[in-house]
């Protein structure tokens, strides 16, 4: 019998690139966690156009455990069951609190728990969580063997490179996470300090590769397809997670460059994901926060400022359905090759 994937089925015949733990993943592509963009709407479609697990935006177990849910931390831990097998990502600097969040998300449905040992914000990493866990090795081997012990499910982390150029300290934090029951390291090859800045160094992520005997997720500045290629060539890792690369271009996860994408399709996509998040969120939310979505799918289209400009104030599906219908229709554009790209 074949497995039903959320793009259909999976062909039997295909090995999975890589198991988390028994967990098997059939494909070497995967969306980052991003906060305020990898919710479940656009987790769907990346995942419908091939990118092969879900991570949740993270949440701070501190969130977690008030008495009243907050209704904004639940949501970001809403998921379709097709999307498994699902990390649910937290974050948080107290060891014991982390457990205990742990296991209730466990009973929540999470497929993996993931910790992040990667946010660089300063409130968040100078109290010691998210990059700030990397400055305490021993802290990491003692959270994650209790992790390991308490909870069913794999754990997983995903962590940047050190705290900065004088301390980094990967290939200690990836020998601890494995020896202490870790299924898959996923590593932003950045350090703290660097925030974003410089480029990734992905001669680490071969480093790494090279010593650890769980699965390696390499992450950090890939926008095409050629990226994507060269990367796991370079290092070996078994799979590569794309962030910024993929808002307005889930096409990446298909392997296909957005700029080959023909106008016609992007429109229709843009629409698809705007219904989704209607769907999810309600109007006027759900548009309001596809604003910054629709930034990027229409980023680089002909005569597109003013239609950029007006999206960026739209309210109401049917205000944006009316944006995109004269922008498709308008005289300017009707000239223009099918890609939409001027020659
Ligand atoms: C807007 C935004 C939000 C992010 N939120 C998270 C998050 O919740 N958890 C996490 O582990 N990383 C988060 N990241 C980091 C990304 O997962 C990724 O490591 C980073 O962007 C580098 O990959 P890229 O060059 O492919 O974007 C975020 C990045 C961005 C741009």
């Amino acid at each position: 019998m074949g497995r039903r994937g959320i793009i259909g089925r999976v062909d039997e015949s295909r090995q999975p690139a890589f198991h988390i733990r028994e967990i098997p993943i059939w494909g070497d592509l995967i969306l980052a966690p991003m906060d305020g963009y990898s919710d479940l709407p656009f987790r769907l479609l990346a995942r419908e156009f091939g990118s092969a697990m879900s991570y949740t935006e993270f949440v701070n177990v501190d969130a977690l455990s008030a008495r009243a849910p907050n209704p904004v931390v639940q949501r970001k831990l809403c998921f379709d069951p097709r999307e498994r097998p699902i990390a649910f990502q937290i974050y948080g600097h107290d060891e014991e609190h982390l457990v205990e969040m742990a296991r209730r998300l466990e009973d929540q449905g999470a497929s993996i728990i993931d910790v992040n040992m990667g946010c660089y914000i300063h409130k968040i990493a100078g109290r010691g969580a998210g990059a700030g866990l990397l400055r305490e090795p021993a802290k990491v081997a003692r959270l994650f063997a209790r992790l390991t012990r308490a909870l069913r499910v794999p754990v997983t982390a995903k962590i940047r490179l050190g705290w900065d150029d004088q301390t980094r300290n990967y290939l200690e934090i990836a020998r601890i996470l494995e020896e202490n029951g870790a299924s898959l390291i996923a590593v932003h090859a950045r350090t703290k300090v660097q925030g974003y800045a410089g480029r990734a160094d992905w001669d680490t992520i071969a480093e790494i590769k090279q010593a650890a005997h769980i699965p390696v997720v390499g992450n950090g500045d890939v926008r095409t397809v050629a990226d994507i290629a060269r990367r796991r060539a370079q290092t070996g890792c078994d799979g590569v997670m794309i962030g910024r690369g993929a808002i307005g271009n889930p096409w990446i996860f298909s392997r296909r460059d957005r700029n080959t994408v023909p106008l016609a399709e992007k429109i229709a996509l843009m629409r698809r994901h705007l219904a989704h998040n209607v769907e999810f969120y309600g109007e006027p939310r759900g548009v309001i926060l596809f604003r910054k979505h629709a930034y990027r799918y229409t980023q680089g289209l002909p005569c597109s400022d003013r239609l950029r400009a007006a999206l960026m104030r739209c309210v109401t599906r049917g205000e944006f359905d009316v944006l995109i219908d004269e922008y498709a229709n308008s005289p300017a554009r009707s000239n223009l090759p099918a890609g939409g790209q001027p020659q």
